[in-house]
């Protein structure tokens, strides 16, 4: 049984700061198996206790998962001297948490961030085929050729092979292009690469869909929220 300080355990569902947990605990709203309890340092098994905040269960969890929806200029890294990061989005309850695999800077849409080391590895590893959809705006006019090169697995310019891939045009003009994209591997600036292979540069990319986990488009870029226990169940679902 591992306990941890209450204060700790509120702030680690993301709703509360840890200054927050404390002055609720100090007003006596947080109430665990039924008591009320005032010490910020009492500790607990969050994984048995029953803990509410104003009569409302805290649904404490073993491990966070959160789906950002990552804006263009941040770095998909925990630190960097230069650049933001993706974690100076998230509050600093929050900070301890990386992300699942990397956008490119310019690159938007969902990343999944987490403390579950074990699922995101599972997630990110090429064996499980997890497929990563993502939306680009390219220049030039997409064709047929370009989709059959997809299928047929791109050989991109420093020699690296691809594994098949799936390209469905959705607008095509002679200036440009939109697609979806889907690839089951993370090689560095996969799409943006097999794309210029094609001779069709990216103007714009977004991922959209990770496995069975699409893009809330509800959260606007910059924003994030936290995956629901249904979502965090079908991530393990391969
Ligand atoms: N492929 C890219 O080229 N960039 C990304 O950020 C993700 C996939």
């Amino acid at each position: 049984m591992e306990t941890q300080r209450l204060d700790k355990i509120l702030a680690s569902t993301g709703k509360h700061s840890r200054k927050e947990a404390r002055v609720l605990i100090r007003a006596g709203r947080v109430l665990v198996d039924g008591v009320p309890v005032r010490d910020a340092a009492a500790k607990f098994d969050a994984e048995a206790a029953h803990i509410t905040v104003d009569g409302a269960d805290i649904g404490y969890r073993r491990v966070t998962w959160v789906m950002l929806n990552k804006p263009a200029g941040y770095l998909s890294a925990t630190e960097d001297r230069h650049t933001p990061t993706v974690l100076d989005l998230l509050p600093p309850e929050l900070r301890h948490l990386f992300p699942v695999g990397r956008l490119d800077k310019d690159t938007v849409g969902l990343l999944l961030l987490t403390d579950d080391g074990a699922t995101a590895h599972a997630l990110l590893s090429p064996r499980h085929h997890v497929g990563k959809v993502y939306e680009a705006r390219v220049s030039g006019r997409l064709t047929a050729e370009d989709v059959e090169a997809f299928r047929a697995g791109v050989t991109l310019a420093d020699g690296l092979r691809c594994l098949p891939a799936e390209l469905e045009i959705l607008s095509a003009g002679e200036a440009e292009s939109v697609c979806r994209v889907t690839v089951r591997e993370g090689k560095f600036h996969q799409v943006r690469r097999m794309l210029a292979e094609r001779g069709k540069p990216v103007l714009f990319l977004e991922r959209v869909k990770m496995g069975n986990l699409p893009l809330d488009r509800a959260l606007s870029r910059g924003s994030f929220r936290f995956l629901t226990a249904d979502e965090i169940k079908n991530l393990g679902v391969f």
